[in-house]
C-alpha cells in the first residue's frame, strides 16, 4: 500500500521535541512547527512490523549487532549509493552528532584547529568548541541561487595546520548536494595538507530530482583512507528517536582509534534493541517507501518554490538540491533577525528555524522544514503571506 503522506498525525503529548517544546523554543505553544529536522510522517509499515515482532519476546538483555544488521547497511550503500563497503568498516554510533564528537575526541587534541563551513548545522560548532578545539570558518560563498565552497580560503586554512574538516554532505541548511568535482577537490586538498575529513552524510538519501549523492569516501581509495563517514536511517525514515546510526571507516588505523573511543573509553557502541531492529528493517524493506517520500517531498518543494516566487518575491530562494529543509533569505525585508523571528512567531504563528543559529552567514535567513502533510505547508505559506512585513 502506498504511504499516505497527506494524513495529519497529532504528535502532541508524545514528548515530541518538534511539537511539545514550542512554548520553550518559540514562547508559544500553538505555532506551526516547521523547525527541527524530523518528519510528521509515520515510518514504513515494515519497521513497525519488525518492532512488534521483537516485542513478542519478553527479554531485553544485552545484545550484539547481528550479521543481518551489518549486511542491511552494506546492501543499502550498494543499492542506493553505488558504494561498495565492507561489513568490517561499520561502527555503530548512538546518533551522528555523538559520532562527530567522538571523532573530534579520537583524532584531535585540545587546541587543534578544526574547519567547518558556515552557515552549517549548529552542533558542528558545539562538538568542536565544547571539547576545547579551535574552530576555523571556511565560509560558503553565496552565488545567484546556490552556495559554493571557497577553495582558496580552504587552502589557507589547511596551510595553517588544521587537523580536521567537518563536512556536511549534503549540506544542512543550505541544501546543496555537493558534486563529485567539488568533493574531489576538497578531498585532494585535505590529503595534501594531512587534514582528516569527517563527512556527515545523514541527509544522503534525501536527494531531490536531478541531483545525486556522492559519498565522499567513494571517490578514491586514498580519499577513503582519509575520511570518516556518518550515515543513518534517522532522517531518511524518520527514526531519530531510535538513536542508531553508523560510522563507516575503511582505514583500519582510523577505525581502531574511533572504536577505542566508542567502545573502549565511552562504552557506547551497543545502542538499543529497537534501534537495531528498526535500522535493519528500514534498510532492508524501506526502499519503495523512500521513493514515495521523495516524490512527495519534490512536490512540496515545487509548491513552496512557486508560492514564494509568485506571492512573496522579496524573499530569496536557493536551489533545493537535498534534505527536506528549505533555506530562505529574508534580508531584502530589512528586518533584524530577532524582529523577524518575533513577527513570524507572534504574527504568523510560524515556528521556523532562525538562520543565525547556523552561524556566520545565517542571519536574516529561515530554515523551513517541509516534511509535513502538504495541507500544513499550505497553511504555513498562507500565514507567511499574511504577515505584514
Ligand atoms: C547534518 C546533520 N547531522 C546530524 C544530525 C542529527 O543527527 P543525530 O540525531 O543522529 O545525532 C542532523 C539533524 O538535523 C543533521 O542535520
Amino acid at each position: 500500500m502506498k504511504p499516505d503522506f497527506d494524513k495529519i498525525i497529532d504528535r502532541r503529548h508524545t514528548n515530541s521535541l518538534k511539537h511539545d517544546s514550542c512554548d520553550v523554543v518559540f514562547g508559544r505553544e500553538d505555532v506551526l512547527p516547521l523547525w527541527v529536522a524530523d518528519m510528521d510522517f509515520p515510518v514504513p509499515e515494515a519497521v513497525i512490523g519488525a518492532m512488534k515482532k521483537r516485542l513478542e519476546h519478553p527479554v531485553f538483555g544485552y545484545f550484539t549487532h547481528s550479521e543481518a544488521f551489518y549486511q542491511s547497511i552494506v546492501d543499502w550503500m550498494r543499492r542506493r549509493h553505488a558504494w561498495e563497503i565492507d561489513k568490517d568498516w561499520i561502527c555503530f554510533t548512538p546518533g551522528v552528532v555523538s559520532g562527530l564528537a567522538m571523532s573530534v575526541q579520537a583524532f584531535s587534541r585540545p587546541g587543534d584547529k578544526i574547519i567547518v563551513q558556515p552557515p552549517v548545522y549548529h552542533p558542528f560548532y558545539y562538538v568542536v568548541e565544547r571539547q576545547g578545539r579551535v574552530l576555523l570558518y571556511n565560509k560558503l560563498i553565496r552565488g545567484e541561487d546556490q552556495y559554493f565552497m571557497d577553495f582558496p580560503d580552504l587552502e589557507e586554512k589547511l596551510k595553517s595546520g588544521a587537523k580536521m574538516l567537518l563536512l556536511c554532505n549534503p549540506h544542512n541548511p543550505v541544501g546543496r548536494s555537493w558534486t563529485k568535482e567539488e568533493l574531489q577537490k576538497l578531498g585532494e586538498l585535505c590529503l595534501k595538507y594531512h587534514c582528516l575529513v569527517v563527512s556527515d552524510e545523514i541527509h544522503a538519501d534525501l536527494i531531490m530530482k536531478g541531483y545525486v549523492h556522492t559519498p565522499m569516501a567513494s571517490l578514491s581509495p586514498s580519499i577513503a583512507g582519509n575520511t570518516i563517514t556518518f550515515m543513518a536511517p534517522s532522517k531518511t525514515f524518520n527514526l531519530a528517536g531510535m538513536a542508531s546510526s553508523e560510522a563507516i571507516i575503511s582505514n583500519p588505523v582510523l577505525r581502531k582509534a574511533f572504536f577505542d573511543i566508542s567502545n573502549g573509553a565511552l562504552h557506547i557502541n551497543m545502542g538499543n534493541t529497537f534501534g537495531d531492529v528498526a535500522l535493519e528493517a528500514a534498510y532492508t524493506h524501506g526502499e519503495a517507501w523512500l521513493d514515495a517520500l521523495l516524490e512527495y517531498l519534490n512536490k512540496s518543494s515545487d509548491y513552496l518554490t512557486n508560492f514564494i516566487s509568485k506571492k512573496l518575491p522579496a524573499l530569496r530562494l536557493y536551489r533545493h538540491e537535498a534534505t527536506y529543509l528549505i533555506w530562505v533569505d529574508f534580508s531584502a525585508l530589512g528586518v533584524g533577525h530577532k524582529a523577524l523571528q518575533n513577527k513570524l512567531v507572534h504574527e504568523g504563528g510560524l515556528g521556523f528555524s532562525e538562520g543565525s543559529i547556523f552561524g556566520p552567514g545565517g542571519e536574516h535567513h529561515m530554515r523551513i522544514n517541509i516534511a509535513c502533510p502538504r495541507s500544513v505547508l499550505e497553511t504555513a505559506m498562507e500565514r507567511l503571506q499574511a504577515c505584514r512585513f
